[in-house]
């Protein structure tokens, strides 16, 4: 049988380079494997613990769908919907909540790091948590268990939720017999961990990314923008400390990158390397940009994808609510 394998995107700010490299390029390459059926979702609800302007919660939800096919989701393969278009996962929410222990999202990093910074800094350890930001694994169990899952791919600050919602479905399997599948996660060790402008991790948080779909002058502008040292030309660079090769790998060809390698050895100017870059990410991106802006331009037509993929979803998540629910005793 095949596996399922899920995962989800939270709205909270427009898709960088390193989601695409993190995230949406390797569960793509998985979506098209024989062993599994995808399933990939807009994580609008967790997006919404963040508090943000309406119309960027709007405009960003809508980006990260139109990313996805943009980039190259088979809607016809995947099952792909909006978090919120499917509600049997909030009634799912409330029923683990139930089961989850207080002490078990005291600990969940997120709301600790929070806690953390807050006694750091001489406040109450709850400032500026809100409930759902507390609950925030609960729901993502909720999201993994609906749907059988079988392996959730995702960065590593996100193993310990899949053990949270593993152990969640473990007790409730004890309590009310084998109801969940207990899924694994799947980190990518292969992937690397995108450098933003600032040479740290390209993040939302650390305002250092490129927008994936930024248009080319911008584009070319904040691949000028990279931090690099101050060495001439002539100097030899090492191409595995640098940002500028870093990039350049994911978007060019093999026989590009030795050569882009070879001209590291023998030294290279930055903006020569810098413009290598944007061709090479250019080229790749002109279609999907092109596609990206249709799509924004006909928010409808993502609407009616996830619509038909939320009407998928529920074709899973109606009987499976219904059977866990009479196993615990709401109906006969
Ligand atoms: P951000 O750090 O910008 O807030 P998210 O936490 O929303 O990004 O990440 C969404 C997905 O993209 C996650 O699966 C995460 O592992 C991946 N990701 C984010 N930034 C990078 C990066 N710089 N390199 C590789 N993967 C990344
Ligand atoms: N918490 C994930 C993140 O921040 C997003 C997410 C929500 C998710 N529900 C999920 C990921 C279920 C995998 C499976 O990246």
């Amino acid at each position: 049988m095949k596996k399922t394998i899920l995962t989800g995107i939270k709205p909270t700010g427009q898709i960088h380079l390193g989601n695409y490299i993190g995230a949406i390029k390797p569960a793509l390459e998985l979506a098209v494997e024989e062993d599994y059926s995808p399933i990939y979702f807009v994580a609008d609800y967790h997006g919404l613990t963040k508090t943000i302007d309406s119309e960027d919660f709007r405009s960003f939800s809508y980006g990260i769908a139109a990313a996805w096919l943009a980039l190259g989701l088979n809607p016809e393969k995947t099952i792909f919907y909006r978090q919120s278009d499917v509600p049997e996962i909030f009634e799912l929410n409330w029923i683990l909540s139930c089961l989850a222990s207080k002490g078990l999202m005291n600990r969940a990093h997120a709301y600790k790091a929070i806690a953390d910074n807050n006694r750091k800094a001489q406040k109450d350890k709850d400032y500026g948590v809100n409930m759902g930001l507390y609950n925030y694994p609960i729901l993502m169990a909720a999201d993994i268990l609906m749907f059988r899952t079988g392996i959730v791919p995702v960065g590593k600050d996100q193993i310990q939720h899949v053990e949270i919602a593993r152990d969640i479905a473990e007790s409730f399997n004890r309590k009310y017999g084998e109801t969940f599948v207990l899924p694994d996660y799947n980190i990518q060790e292969d992937t690397a961990v995108l450098p933003g402008l600032d040479g740290r991790k390209m993040s939302k948080s650390y305002h250092n990314t490129i927008p994936i779909f930024s248009e080319q002058a911008k584009l070319r502008k904040l691949i000028n923008k990279i931090k690099t040292d101050s060495l001439p030309p002539e100097v030899p660079k090492d191409p595995d400390k640098s940002t500028i090769f870093m990039l350049y790998k994911e978007f060019a060809l093999p026989a590009e990158v030795e050569s882009m390698r070879q001209q590291f050895l023998t030294g290279v100017g930055w903006g020569e390397a810098k413009g290598q870059l944007f061709h090479v990410m250019n080229r790749f991106l002109e279609q999907p940009r092109e596609r990206y802006k249709e799509l924004m331009e006909n928010p409808e037509t993502i609407d009616k994808v996830l619509k038909e993929g939320a009407d998928k979803a529920r074709e899973m998540s109606v009987p499976f609510l219904k059977e866990i629910k009479r196993k615990i005793g709401f109906y006969s």
